[in-house]
């Protein structure tokens, strides 16, 4: 049986360390950062209320434990007019996959019925021949001197990707793509109301679009995730207009889930191994490894590194008394460096096989993450086979978020 202890608040010590890390420098590093929050303890009380929790076994209890809730439209709702949460874009999100709890997310989750094995050795081919075609257009970059490889390829392949098998013409890649930039403003742990202004604007032409593409795909159904997801809901709802409206919510958020992160974890994976010379010669020779260095990605520094949920009870969790309908912010980029968990965990090293969080835990975990690490071995196996010289140019910069981390450029060339 745990004892509530409430330890003391130190809210100007949040408030100062969240003022850091939402800068550019913050986002550079934010490791430090969250260093000084973990010497506070595993639980430590938020500024605007909540708790931010780093310990990793702390984490995964959470996310394990039905005793948690996703913050869900009635949650959302309670929090009152004028808060980020009643915001449109909010409204939007709380009806998508993420934001449902049981019961609803047990049959929204199954009527997905996304990467089985089957349907990855399908993509497989195509992530193998996209993965070329822009791996020799940052040949020819590269040929003339220095190239920006997030641009050329950590922003394209998931793109590409996703677009392909969603059967997406590829004229719209470039703007689904700006629009997920916007849209996850709603998403990040402390919005402006500018961001909130661009996520709800992005949201409302992704509804547009979506809306379009589920009715094109009822008219003139064909061999794609959202044609069938069609069949399952017609199966699963009498009135058409509903279930047209859950396979928009699916759509929707398998963009919104699949761009972004992916991104991010092809940019940052190479960076980290650009930045330590020694295990990325290692890997040219070693490239049953690959694997291993995806995971050691996902690990060191992962595309979300905040996850909430919010409490079903009264409740203590680490020591730290909780109450009903209170949020946790589960600081996953820390918890994965939580020394607790892993021996030298500012390591970076290829050679361990990490537990970590970067596609959550329990009843929500990453639907994607088949096809995310796919694309990632994919482009890492050609990477060390057709440029084993590549090095870094200069440290890139990030987008000063806080949950989800973004890279604005990596700058590469060929020694
Ligand atoms: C490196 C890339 C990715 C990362 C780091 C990532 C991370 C995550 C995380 C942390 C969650 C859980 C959020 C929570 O617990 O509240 C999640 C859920 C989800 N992800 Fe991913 N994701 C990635 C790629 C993808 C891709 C490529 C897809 C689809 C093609 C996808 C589809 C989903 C879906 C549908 C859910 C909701 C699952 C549920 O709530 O039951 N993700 N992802």
């Amino acid at each position: 049986m745990e004892i509530a202890i409430t330890p003391p608040t130190d809210r100007r010590f949040a408030v100062s360390l969240f003022s850091r890390l939402r800068t550019a420098k913050g986002q550079a590093n934010p490791f430090p950062i969250y260093g000084e929050l973990r010497s506070r303890g595993g639980v430590v009380a938020a500024p605007w209320g909540g708790h931010l929790v780093t310990a990793f076994d702390l984490c995964d209890q959470v996310l394990r434990s039905r005793d948690w809730l996703e913050p869900d439209a009635r949650w959302r709702e309670q929090q009152g007019d004028g808060t980020r949460w009643t915001a449109p874009s909010s409204r939007e999100m709380s009806r998508t996959l993420p934001a449902l709890n049981p019961p609803d997310h047990t049959w929204v989750r199954r009527s997905a019925g996304m990467f089985d094995r089957a349907s990855l050795e399908q993509l497989s081919g195509t992530v193998g021949h996209i993965t070329t075609r822009l791996l020799d257009s940052l040949a020819e970059r590269l040929h003339e001197g220095e190239a920006d490889f997030n641009a050329l390829v950590g922003e394209e392949l998931p793109v590409a990707t996703i677009g392909h098998w969603l059967g997406l013409p590829t004229a719209d890649f470039p703007r689904l793509r700006d629009l997920t930039h916007d849209q996850v403003f709603t998403q990040e742990l402390l919005p402006s109301a500018s961001q909130l202004a661009k996520s709800d604007a992005a949201t409302a032409e992704l509804r547009t679009y979506f809306t379009d593409l589920v009715r094109e795909r009822r008219a003139r159904p064909g061999d794609d995730p959202v044609s069938r997801w069609i069949t399952v809901w017609d199966d699963m709802e009498s009135d058409r207009d509903k279930a047209d409206e859950a396979v928009y919510y699916l759509a929707l958020f398998v963009l919104l889930a699949a761009l972004e992160t992916t991104s991010t974890l092809l940019s940052t994976m190479t960076l980290l191994l650009l930045e330590h010379p020694r295990q990325w010669d290692w890997l040219t020779v070693h490239p049953e490894l690959v694997p291993a260095a995806v995971e050691e990605s996902l690990r060191y520094d992962p595309p979300t590194h905040v996850i909430s949920r919010v409490s079903s009870r009264d409740g203590v969790l680490g020591g730290v008394e909780v109450r009903k309908d209170e949020m946790v912010h589960l600081m996953v980029g820390a918890a994965n460096r939580d020394p607790a968990k892993h021996e030298d965990p500012e390591l970076f090293n290829l050679h361990r096989k990490p537990a970590h969080l970067a596609f959550s835990g329990g009843i929500h975990y990453c639907l994607g993450a088949p096809l995310a690490r796919m694309e990632a071995q994919t482009l890492l196996h050609q990477l060390v086979r057709r440029f084993p010289r590549l090095t870094l140019v200069r440290r890139p910069s990030w987008a000063p978020r806080v949950a989800f981390r973004r890279l604005l450029n990596l700058d590469v060339a060929l020694s």
